[in-house]
Formats: structure tokens, sequence, C-alpha cells
């Protein structure tokens, strides 16, 4: 755990609410968290539905590891310690950018499971909306598409600590959505993604017959299923 270092230190509500900035945004402030071997596909649907949302004129920014690595993260490595420090970053960032109104997507292999929880608690200790998407690909096509050849590097132990060699990635057991992109095109991905967000009202029209997205049982879209 983090420890507070400064003293005499008190948060200050303002004057305007969450709410307040929610309505002329026609949107509710989420963060959709992405979580997923290296290669599953993360970073590739946060583009292609940060594209979509910016279509729709819904305000979107997506948080992606590459830059927040060059970035907030440059003192960081892939130590299970440094991991943990990584996400408990982003998760405070994408809680800001949520208490703006807007809809985040951060992509992050967030390799352990209570880094994530840690996350979701942080958003939802404020009544902030959290969305946990499991971008789910088997070990084996993540490697054959290794598309930044560090698989390959990791095979001839030329980088060590690589999630899914030789550390650990422990699966999501409360998503809210899981992808199998193995078996699903980019648009089906996507569509179920925004058919997520509205059948939970934070965006469009609201969809009346289904339950708030804190439910527990996750929705899994696989090939030609629907949401
Ligand atoms: S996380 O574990 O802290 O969530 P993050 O998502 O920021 O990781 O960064 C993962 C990206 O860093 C991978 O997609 C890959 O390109 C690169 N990378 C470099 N070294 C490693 C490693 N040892 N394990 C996983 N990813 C690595």
């Amino acid at each position: 755990m983090v420890m507070l270092k400064a003293v005499n230190i008190k948060s200050c509500e303002g004057l305007v609410s969450i709410e307040d900035r929610h309505e002329p945004l026609h949107q509710r402030g989420v963060t959709i968290w992405f979580t997923g071997l290296s290669g599953s596909g993360k970073s590739t649907i946060a583009m292609a539905l940060e594209k979509a949302l910016f279509e729709k004129r819904n305000p979107s920014y997506r948080l992606d590891s590459d830059d927040v690595r060059l970035g907030i993260s440059k003192d960081l490595g892939f130590s299970k310690k440094d991991r943990k420090e990584n996400i408990r970053r982003i998760g405070e960032v994408s809680k800001l950018f949520v208490k703006a109104g807007f809809i985040v997507l951060s992509s992050f292999i967030s390799p352990y499971r209570s880094d994530r929880d840690k996350v979701r608690r942080l958003h939802e200790a404020e009544n902030l909306k959290f969305i946990e998407i499991f971008v789910d690909c088997p070990l084996a096509e993540t490697e054959r598409r290794d598309p930044k050849g560090l698989y390959k590097q990791a095979r001839k132990g030329k980088i060590k600590n690589f999630t899914g060699i030789d550390d650990p990635y422990e699966l999501p057991v409360r998503a809210d959505l899981c992808l199998r992109t193995d078996q699903l095109t980019l648009e089906e991905e996507v569509t179920a993604v925004l058919d997520y967000l509205e059948c939970n009202q934070i965006i469009g029209v609201q969809c009346l017959n289904q339950s708030d997205s804190t439910s527990q049982n996750p929705k899994v879209i696989r090939s030609g299923a629907s949401v």
C-alpha cells in the first residue's frame, strides 16, 4: 500500500458536481478497463472504440501502456512491485478523467487481480463507474500474433518476467464483459462494448430491461453471439 506522506491535506469538493458535468456531455463518465495478455487486442479494441465514440460525439480518452510507460510511469519496469505501482497510477489518472465526465479507455495487461480490484474500489468509493473488460485470447494465439516480436524474445530468455511466459496473468473473476478476440471480428467487439454502454445508460438511449453495469455475471461474447 502506498502511504500518504503529506500532512494537512483535505480534498475540496468544488461547486460543480459530477452530475452537472455529465449533463451537457450527454453521457456518464466511466473507466473501461481492458485487461489481457500482450497481443490480445486491448489497444486495437480501445482505438476502434475511441473512433466509434468520437463519431457519436461522445468525449472519450485513451490511456495506453506504451504512452504511460514513456511518461508518468517512465521510472517503472515489470517487476510485480512496479506493475502494481503502474496500475495504481493509471487508476488514479483514469478516475480524474471520469470525474471530468469522460469515457476513459484504459488498456493495460494489469496481470494481478488485486491491482485491478483496487482500481475498481477507487472508483466505486466515489460512486464512479468502472467496467472491467477481459480481452480474452489464448496464449498460443497471442504468441502467434506476436505484434512486437516480444514473445519470441521472451522464449529465448532475452526478456525476463514476460507475462504469460515466465510471469503470471491472473484471470478476471468479476469482469463485466469478456471478449474472445480469437473468435470475434473487431467490429463485433466494438459493437458489444457500445451495446453494453447503451444498455447501462452510459451513452445513448435508455435500455429499461437491462440491469446496471455492476452485474456479477459477465457477458461472454463469442462469435455469432449477441449481447
Ligand atoms: S502492466 O503489467 O504494468 O499492466 P503494461 O500494460 O503497462 O503492463 O505494459 C505491457 C506492454 O509492455 C506489453 O504490451 C509489451 O509491449 C511491453 N512489455 C515489455 N516487457 C514486458 C514484460 N516483461 N511483460 C509484459 N509486457 C512487457
